[in-house]
């Protein structure tokens, strides 16, 4: 007999019981009560634990325990036939393996077997020493099958792990990534403005106006992170400029107005911020193109840059300064619909329009869940 075992080299790795083969339950299904006695005999002989029935669907029934480790089946049987039963056994109890008995002459149905998952076939009637011998081949093919399938489930779960713990571990750096960018800007933030959560409110008003635009997941988060990090240029514009109580001079201007270009390029090389650093150098454009630095005009300006003209804006109108008080919402909301198509992106500023007073008192008032 040869041994499956030891001459397949990729079972090497591969857990396999030591099973005594003739320890295994082995059923006889032929309608034929003289085949099922002969065989029966000869194989309780040889040790194993043998059972027969007449007919395909007792077959089945007989080994709904999923206990059966080998079915020897006739394949003309009146009722359902041996290949019927082949299907079923390899739909609901793969793990048990099938020999079919065929006729002389049968040689298509045999070939059909094989195809639909018979372990072999042999003509009838079985000689002694070929049965014996096909039923160790099978059961040894048996144990390799299921060891090779328990070692697959294992490396599969192994794979799912590590792919949990990867995602965490994404997570984590994400959220690293995430709280530093918090800290710095809070820090802008707090060099040019009264209270440091300026960027934090224009990142839920940018957000909440891209959402009812129909963006959602990454794109959504980087639309976010670019509103967030919008100022981040302002870093190397000169206190003397930035703080200045009275209106700047030309030269001053100038100054300011490197402040898009110079927070891209401190964002650029960093490939998660590519997308928000775009955000970043166009967040001074206007829709009509009489913004800056690129004088970038319609739809040549980032989407995400044109939400966040309006959330900069509504912000910015209805927030107290030093010199005059906030204005209302309702003020905000008229000065942003006069200024769709001139300043702003007309169906984004739709957008923002159909966001309700209260809402946005409540994004005012939400701590920042920036994605
Ligand atoms: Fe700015």
């Amino acid at each position: 007999m040869p041994d499956l075992a030891q001459s397949d080299p990729e079972t090497s790795e591969l857990d396999v019981e030591p099973v005594a083969e003739t320890g295994s339950s082995i059923l006889i299904v032929d309608d034929d009560a003289a085949v099922r006695n002969v065989i029966s005999v000869l194989l309780c002989e040889e040790g194993y634990q043998v059972r027969s029935v007449g007919s395909a669907e007792d077959a089945l029934s007989a080994t709904s325990a999923g206990d059966t480790h080998l079915v020897i089946s006739d394949l003309k049987m009146p009722g359902h036939d041996g290949l019927w039963l082949l299907d079923q056994m390899r739909k609901e109890h793969p793990d048990t393996t099938v020999l079919m008995l065929t006729g002389f002459g049968d040689t298509e149905a045999a070939v059909e077997c094989l195809r639909r998952g018979a372990a072999d076939y042999l003509l009838k009637p079985p000689k002694v020493t070929e049965l014996v011998r096909a039923i160790e081949r099978a059961l040894s093919r048996r144990r390799i099958d299921l060891a090779r399938r328990r070692y697959q489930r294992r490396l599969e779960r192994k794979v799912m792990d590590k792919t949990e713990e990867l995602v965490e571990a994404l997570q984590s750096v994400e959220a690293s990534y995430q709280s530093t960018l918090l800290a710095l800007v809070a820090a802008l933030d707090a060099r040019e403005h009264e209270t440091s959560d300026h960027s934090q409110r224009v990142v839920r008003f940018t957000i909440a106006i891209a959402t009812s635009l129909g963006f959602t997941g990454k794109e959504l988060a980087e639309i976010g992170r670019g509103a967030l990090l919008h100022d981040i240029g302002k870093i190397g514009v000169p206190d003397s400029i930035l703080l200045k109580p009275g209106p700047l001079t030309r030269e001053e201007w100038v100054e300011m107005r490197k402040h898009p270009d110079i927070g891209f390029q401190i964002l650029k090389s960093i490939p998660f911020l590519t997308t928000p650093a775009e955000i970043v150098l166009s967040h001074q454009e206007r829709f009509d193109g009489g913004g800056y630095p690129r004088g970038l005009a319609g739809q040549g300006i980032p989407i995400g840059a044109r939400i966040f003209a309006i959330a900069d804006t509504f912000d910015a109108i209805t927030s107290d300064r030093p010199y005059r008080k906030g204005r209302s919402y309702d003020a905000a909301r008229e000065e942003i619909a006069r200024c769709a198509t001139t300043q702003f992106d007309p169906d984004c500023v739709k957008a923002f329009l159909a966001l309700d007073n209260e809402r946005l008192r409540e994004l005012r008032a939400a701590v920042a869940q920036v994605g």
